[in-house]
């Protein structure tokens, strides 16, 4: 059997204690879950959790949650019987019975319908389920390994995802931390995209990235993350023509254009001048009683996080935008988790 798996790049210390959690966590049989911003490359994690159990020789199934609807979700992961609602034609096995002896690993975990994941909790508990519209019960031994981007446990507080499920997905939870927590892989995996480029496009060799455009990336908080990075890289080489000299041209936002169309936002800020209409002022006052720090903390990040758009995630320029020193930039970011 071949196995094909992307390989995963990092050397921070943060990304190494989580290659070690892994692989301590791996060859154990209980469920997982992996949390992470988007683009972190949790479905990579996910592949070497099974690809280092005792599983890895069995299947592999994947699933995200958030791409059905919730009736579709349930028979897609556990089957159907014939007749089971209109148009099932005859029986279908689920993910949960092509995944047995294996590992199946769901994606965006938190979009999981109440119903779904009260039947996905008796799997995991007790490894047995009906097919929807069905009543043989049918018994399966899989490893679930769930991941998200959203914060499950105020999920649960907030009566959206299951306390139970939670507890037993969260036997162990390895979280991913974003790539501006662990900067000494930005470069790293910088030149293992830029040459996986070159290489595509027949390029003889890979000259690498210029001073200029190594700070920028240093600098750049990437929203998206490891994805985010690949796509800037990968943009970067097809732009430079040639691999003659050194990358120096980085363009972090695609859609950065003179022409590009204006936000069509209902919510528009009135022109000056003008008299705010009732309920238009910006930012609206809250109603009745409110958490002031909360509120203040608030608008704060959201000022921080326009000054770095407005300067391309270009920090010393986001630092002069607010009159702060560069110091004092990293502070606030830092106390925001902007960093
Ligand atoms: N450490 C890494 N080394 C090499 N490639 C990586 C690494 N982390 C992520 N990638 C690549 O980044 C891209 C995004 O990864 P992945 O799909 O696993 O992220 P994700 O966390 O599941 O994102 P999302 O929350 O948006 O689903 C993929 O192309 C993946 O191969
Ligand atoms: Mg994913």
């Amino acid at each position: 059997m071949e196995i094909r798996q992307d390989q995963i790049i990092g050397s921070s210390p943060a990304f190494l204690d989580l290659m070690d959690q892994i692989s301590r966590a791996a060859p154990l049989d209980r469920p997982l879950l992996v949390i992470g911003e988007r683009g972190t490359g949790k479905e990579l994690i996910a592949a070497r959790l099974h690809y280092l159990s005792n599983r890895w020789n069995q299947p592999f199934q994947k699933m995200n949650c958030a791409a059905l609807a919730e009736t579709l979700l349930e028979s897609e992961l556990f089957g159907y019987e014939q007749g089971a609602f209109t148009g099932a034609r005859g029986r279908r096995a689920g993910r949960f019975e092509a995944a047995d002896e294996g590992s199946l690993f769901l994606d965006e975990i938190g979009t999981m319908s109440m119903a779904a994941q009260e039947k996905l909790l008796r799997v995991i508990e007790y490894g047995e389920f009906e097919r929807v519209g069905g009543n043989d019960t049918i018994e399966v031994d899989v490893r679930v390994v769930g991941a998200t981007n959203i914060d499950l446990p105020a999920a649960a507080a907030a009566g959206e995802f299951r306390h139970d499920l939670l507890d037993r997905l969260a036997f162990d939870v390895l979280t991913v931390p974003p790539l501006r927590a662990r900067r000494e892989d930005i470069m790293t995996l910088a030149d293992h995209f830029g040459r996986k480029m070159a290489r595509e496009l027949e390029w003889l060799t890979f000259p690498g990235f210029s001073e200029i455009a190594t700070e920028a990336m240093l600098d750049y908080h990437w929203p998206g993350n490891v994805r985010e990075l690949k796509n800037v890289v990968e943009r970067a080489i097809y732009c430079a023509w040639d691999g003659e000299r050194p990358i120096c041209n980085i363009n972090f936002d695609p859609f950065d254009s003179p022409y590009r169309p204006a936000a069509q936002t209902p919510k528009s800020t009135p022109p000056v001048n003008e008299e705010p209409r009732q309920g238009d002022q910006k930012p609206a006052l809250p109603k009745g009683r409110f958490d002031f720090r909360a509120e203040v903390a608030a608008h704060e990040k959201r000022l921080l996080e326009h000054a770095l758009k407005e300067n391309r995630f270009n920090q010393r320029a986001a630092a002069s935008h607010l009159e702060l020193s560069y110091d004092q930039l990293r502070h606030a970011l830092k106390k925001h988790n902007l960093l």
